[in-house]
């Protein structure tokens, strides 16, 4: 994702990940222009943005939060970082999806609950569903919701 944002002339881009690994990949991957990003190595619940963003992009790490108070966390975390009219898209497994990840258990979402959980401030765009062919050849079902920040009247 952030290769190609780079590649399109995107800039102030940030990515988090509580993985130092995954961090140093996706560094090592961009080679050079990996200077023009922030990389932010933090647990995203522990995450305490200090600028707003105009588009927060999760693709498959939100569905890790298995505790509903983990999950509002994050639902006031995005909300407090995201600038009002600005895009929040949300990738989890669905409910034809697999059940864990990497081993770890994960939860899946349909539309409903999904913005349900941000129906307070955030407006949901567009969702689809989308089968995810893995590198090693599975299948897996995701859902995709674009929400839209409300502009506070
Ligand atoms: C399935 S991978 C998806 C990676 C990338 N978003 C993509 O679409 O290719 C999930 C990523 O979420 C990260 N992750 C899981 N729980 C996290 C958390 N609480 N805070 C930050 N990152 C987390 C993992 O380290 C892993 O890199």
């Amino acid at each position: 994702m952030v290769d190609f944002l780079l590649e399109k002339g995107f800039t102030q881009l940030s990515v988090l990940d509580i993985s130092s690994g995954a961090l140093q990949r996706a560094k090592h991957r961009i080679g050079v222009r990996s200077d023009e990003v922030c990389w932010i190595e933090s647990d995203v619940l522990a995450f305490n943005p200090s600028e707003g963003y105009k588009l927060w992009h999760d693709r498959a790490a939100f569905h890790f939060l298995t505790d509903p108070q983990e999950v509002h966390r994050y639902v006031q975390l995005a909300t407090k970082a995201i600038l009002p009219g600005g895009y929040l898209l949300i990738a989890t497994f669905s409910k034809k999806g697999p059940l864990r990840c990497s081993g770890i258990d994960i939860t899946q979402y349909d539309e409903r609950e999904l913005s349900l959980l941000f129906e307070t401030d955030f407006e949901l765009v567009r969702s689809s569903y989308i089968d995810h062919t893995t590198p090693f050849g599975t299948m897996q079902n995701f859902l995709f919701c674009i929400f839209m920040k409300k502009i506070a009247a």
